[in-house]
């Protein structure tokens, strides 16, 4: 007979009435649930979610799903890395409660027909770079949010435009889940953490900090509101220096709106998104 989990071992939920039962039951205890929605090879930016959500929520549960509905065609959804009993040890070592970790099949059911697109804010940075990838992400975390019905649930700030884009839908959806954003972390030398980052060679990333030097850089020079114009082509000047190609975007946007800038008025982000060799890095900074 298989025993029952000690209080503080990671369930592993795999199907939607389990992942119900488990928070129904934290419900009925009167426990607090939140939701960290993962692709998982986890690092120590989503343990960093994980603690946000612990500190707000007496039980956590991660979702580790790679979701093939926001990779295009040519993108590396294949590659992914894929390092389940990894993510599971680290998962059981900050101490979360459960992981979700569904398949396609439970996902994406024969006849799944539905999807959720959000307008405007992903016309523009990532939006065109990479079509249909917002509607993968909205339809898969909505479907994430009404299957588990958490209270909160965690998004990092490093993929400013995804969090936006969540946020708007779960505006729009009335999903009764408070979105909450937790800030990026980097390394010592200001790289963005993240699962891609496995990607690099030696050399890519030696180069990689300079996309963060950039963006503060950007951030700098606009913040007065001066011209933006001046101040983006020095900055895709400098990264196309140091060897990113294409500089897919740089630009500063109206942290609400994503709406482009040409001045900065209010509270604004400045983004970027470019590859080094065959990887796609995004980071942006607040202005
Ligand atoms: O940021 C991610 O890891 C993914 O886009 C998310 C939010 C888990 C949806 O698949």
């Amino acid at each position: 007979m298989i025993p029952p989990p000690s209080p503080s071992a990671l369930r592993q939920l795999t199907d939607v009435p389990a992942l119900r039962a488990q928070v129904r039951a934290w419900r009925a205890a009167g426990e607090g649930v939140a939701l960290v929605p993962t692709m998982g090879a986890l690092h120590e930016g989503h343990l960093s979610l994980v603690r946000q959500a612990q500190a707000g929520s007496r039980r956590v549960v991660v979702s580790i799903f790679v979701n093939p509905t926001q990779f295009g065609p040519n993108e590396d959804f294949s590659r992914y890395p894929r390092v389940l009993e990894a993510d599971l040890a680290l998962l059981t070592e900050v101490g979360a409660d459960a992981a979700f970790l569904p398949d396609v099949a439970t996902m994406y059911p024969p006849g799944f027909a539905t999807t959720v697109t959000v307008a405007g804010l992903t016309d523009v940075l990532c939006g065109p770079v990479r079509p249909g990838h917002f509607a993968g992400v909205a339809t898969v975390v909505t479907k994430l949010l009404l299957q588990a019905l958490p209270d909160r649930a965690i998004f990092g700030e490093k993929d400013f435009q995804q969090l936006q884009v969540i946020r708007r839908a779960v505006r729009d959806l009335d999903v009764p889940v408070a979105i909450e954003g937790a800030p990026t972390l980097r390394e010592s030398d200001g790289l963005a953490l993240s699962s891609r980052n496995r990607y690099l060679s030696a050399e890519e990333r030696r180069t990689a900090p300079a996309l963060y030097a950039v963006l503060q850089g950007v951030a700098e020079a606009v913040r007065g509101g001066a011209d933006t114009a001046p101040a983006l082509a020095e900055g895709r000047a400098a990264l196309e220096a140091a060897g990113f190609a294409p500089v897919q975007y740089l630009s500063v946007n109206d942290a609400e709106s994503l709406a482009p800038l040409e001045r900065v008025a209010g509270p604004a982000r400045v983004l970027a998104a470019a590859c080094l060799g065959r990887t796609r890095l995004i980071d942006n900074v607040a202005v």
